[in-house]
């Protein structure tokens, strides 16, 4: 095989339904079904050169090697595309995010997905978006969502075949926008990856489980309708109980800082007051608030004014995964 590659960019997502607990931590099948927005502008792009010169992969995130830690998932990755190409050539990954990643916005779906496009159209697969999420998926559970655009919907599955993402609206169905508030750019102490881990010790875990379905039907419905006072109620309900399953796991998670709580009580006294605003909380302190896409700026300047509140970045509706052409 001579040397051959390929380039993909990907956006991250934000989760309205989330994902918490996997039923197979290997391949990241969840146990809950979730739903997000892509989030436009914020982009990873991907370079994967299969180089028959190299010995092992290499892994260079925003020009710099990363940990042995990374790379590693990155390998397991390549390795089911070799496998799948029938291929055993080691590749070199440049991967670079347009957003500063010490922020603490998650790049691991981006991340994934852009190298799940791209790793394999440069081994020469052709895969559809269904097997392009399954693949995304083994990187990062959250990385399925980002292969399809706009809305997305990730059907959980019980097992490889069944468990992939597509998309339910196109990013232009609904102007909303995701104002990123960004608290504390320090790393997470506790990695998603031992969070899932963790879920179940929670008694609530199996609680938050059962009632997932109609979460997911009043969120998809609310989509559909923009129907925003529906949306608001179910995310923010939804981020609630993912958060009470983190404080009661066992070691106890909490990523919340004082300024968490102080946005959080800001956006619902907003929302009393008449505007389409709520909340929703990943595994970190910085809280992403909704809004419709044409109050951003005024939601911004709200923000701004509130205490802890280090930058906002702000995204509205994402496309798919796509492939770069050669320049
Ligand atoms: O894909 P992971 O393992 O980084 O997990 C994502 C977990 C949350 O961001 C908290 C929720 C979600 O559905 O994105």
């Amino acid at each position: 095989m001579t040397s051959i590659s390929a380039t993909a960019v990907a956006c991250p997502n934000i989760a309205f339904i989330k994902y918490w607990g996997d039923i197979d931590p290997s391949l990241h099948i969840p146990a809950n079904g979730s739903i997000s927005m892509n989030l436009a502008n914020l982009i990873t792009r991907t370079i994967v050169n299969y180089d028959p010169s190299l010995l092992q992969d290499q892994f260079r995130l925003n020009g710099e090697s990363t940990t042995d830690e990374a790379l590693e998932r990155v390998s397991i990755l390549l390795n089911r595309v070799r496998q799948l190409a029938n291929i055993s050539t080691f590749a070199r990954v440049e991967s670079n995010n347009n957003f500063p990643t010490s922020v603490g916005i998650a790049s691991s779906a981006s991340g994934f997905a852009a190298l799940s496009l791209a790793s394999s159209k440069a081994a020469g697969l052709e895969l559809d978006e269904k097997e392009l999420s399954r693949l995304a998926r083994t990187g990062s559970g959250s990385a399925c969502r980002s292969i399809p655009g706009g809305f997305v919907e990730w059907h959980a599955g019980d097992e490889d075949a069944d468990s992939y993402a597509y998309s339910i609206a196109s990013p232009s169905h609904w102007n909303l926008a995701d104002c990123i508030t960004i608290v504390s750019q320090e790393e997470k102490p506790i990695s998603s990856s031992v969070g899932h881990a963790l879920a179940e010790t929670s008694i609530l875990q199996a609680a938050r489980i059962a009632d997932a379905p109609h979460r997911l039907n009043l969120c998809r419905a609310a989509i559909l309708a923009c129907d925003f006072d529906q949306l608001a109620e179910v995310v923010e309900l939804d981020s609630n109980l993912m958060h009470a399953v983190m404080f009661t796991s066992t070691p106890p998670l909490l990523y919340w800082q004082p300024a968490t709580v102080a946005i959080m009580h800001a956006v619902q006294s907003w929302r009393k007051e008449g505007l389409p605003v709520c909340y929703t909380i990943d595994a970190g302190p910085n809280v992403h608030v909704l809004c419709l896409g044409e109050q951003v700026e005024m939601i911004v300047e709200r923000i701004q004014q509130l205490p802890g509140v280090t930058q906002v970045l702000t995204a509205h509706p994402g496309g798919p995964a796509m492939l770069e052409e050669r320049a």
